[in-house]
């Protein structure tokens, strides 16, 4: 029976659900957010249906922040949406574990950028709930939360699927983990690491005032509705410590060096009085363009982690004036692009590119995670193992 179950595996690899024994149950699926994100992983899920993959997967609770609709048996991910938005009643977080117990696999899927779902995740993977997140807010702020995060999945023997957290599911932490199983050590990491700055600098030609570039990002929805939090290089921040975490170097959060490109009067404004004042950007971003260009260079706004020995390293975040040949200054549109260099890759790093920002990309990489989650459970319990 077992090796019937190996040999399909291995010669139908995309049908490698359908392929493992039918007795498994689909996993159990409780989505968090319907935003943005949240809604291309409804649309996405919506598109599997009848297909092997959504035969893999049973949505069994959707909310946002106000409302929820649940159902034991499974729910058709547009219906879902629908009902929930015609529920009455507010959506609670403890309510997942309970909707969530059942035969199959219990998932959380986070597409919320709420630091109150974050703080759940240790306590639902401690509970044998695998989580797979977009959300930044678990591993990529304090180290106590991150070590929770690790001490859950090792506790609940749960997976937590963080490939959308950084580059928006493009392969950098599995690349990162895949050399280290390997037995590489990361030298460095260096890269852009947001879709937003990318887009700006990809575009900002130092003729046009750069806040008409930040107000066309942030109406095109490549920013946060309030742009200081892409601009202040906190969001880099938080994807460097995961990324850094993630190649064995724990930093804590104050341990990456950041450069924020917002003035000190621009980040003390109240959020309404933000747009009025976006031309204070305008002068010093204008100067700094003028003198990166006379050195033949284009600004990048770049992460680093660097010297790494022993468990520590050097990171930093900040605007940088680079060749225009250099690795790192190409790129279009919202492009993340990131150099890895370890062991195997000393000289010439391991570069991975691609679009690092949008929902559909990070819908997809949400769930990817849930199917390699699927697939390793169906594959343990047909005593194969894969990743
Ligand atoms: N957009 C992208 O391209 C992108 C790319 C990579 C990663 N991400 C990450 O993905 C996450 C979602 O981004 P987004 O653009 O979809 O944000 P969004 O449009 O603002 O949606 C956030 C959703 O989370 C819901 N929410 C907030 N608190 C909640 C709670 N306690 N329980 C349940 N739902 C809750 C909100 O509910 P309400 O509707 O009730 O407010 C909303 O539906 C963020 O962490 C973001 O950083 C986004």
């Amino acid at each position: 029976m077992k090796a019937v179950a190996v040999t399909r595996v291995h010669t139908r690899r995309p049908d490698a659900i359908a392929a493992v024994p039918a007795a498994s149950p689909p996993a159990r699926v409780a989505l968090l957010g319907t935003g943005t994100v949240g809604t291309a992983v409804i649309e996405r899920l919506a598109q599997w249906a009848g297909t092997p993959l959504g035969g893999g997967v049973s949505l069994v609770h959707v909310a946002n922040s106000r409302r929820a609709a649940s159902a034991t048996l499974g729910m058709a991910p547009r219906e879902a949406f629908r009902v929930m938005q015609n529920q009455p009643r507010a959506s609670r977080l403890d309510q997942v574990p309970i909707v969530l117990h059942g035969d199959g696999a219990q998932v959380v899927v986070d597409a919320t950028a709420s630091a109150t779902v974050a703080e759940r995740h240790a306590e639902w993977l401690a509970q044998g709930i695998h989580v797979v997140t977009a959300c930044k807010l678990g591993q990529g702020t304090g180290l106590a939360q991150w070590r929770r995060i690790r001490a859950g999945c090792l506790r609940g023997n749960t997976t937590y699927g963080d490939s959308a957290t950084v580059g928006a599911g493009l392969p950098l932490l599995r690349s990162i983990r895949d050399l280290r199983a390997g037995g590489d050590r990361i030298h460095a990491i260096a890269g852009v690491l947001s879709g937003s700055l990318a887009w700006l600098f990809n575009h900002y030609d130092g003729l046009r005032p750069f806040s008409d570039f930040v107000r066309e990002a942030r109406d095109a929805g490549y920013t946060e509705p309030d742009p200081r939090e892409d601009l202040s290089g906190e969001d880099v921040r938080r994807k460097i410590l995961i990324l850094a975490r993630s190649a064995g170097v724990e930093l804590e959060s104050n341990e990456v060096d950041v450069e924020s490109l917002v003035p000190a009067t621009l980040a003390s404004l109240a959020r309404d009085d933000v747009d009025a004042a976006l031309p204070l950007l305008d002068t010093p971003l204008r100067e700094r363009f003028a003198a990166a260009r006379k050195d033949g260079c284009k600004l990048r706004f770049i992460a680093r982690l660097e010297n790494i020995r022993d468990g520590k390293g050097d990171a930093r975040v900040g605007l940088e004036a680079l060749p225009e040949d250099h690795p790192l200054a190409g790129g279009a549109g919202t492009d993340n692009k990131v150099a890895i260099w370890s062991d195997r890759y000393r000289v010439q790093p391991l570069v991975i590119q691609g679009p690092g920002a949008g929902a559909e990309v990070t819908a997809a990489g949400l769930l990817d995670d849930v199917l390699r989650i699927v697939r390793r459970r169906r594959a343990c319990r047909s005593g194969f193992n894969t990743r």
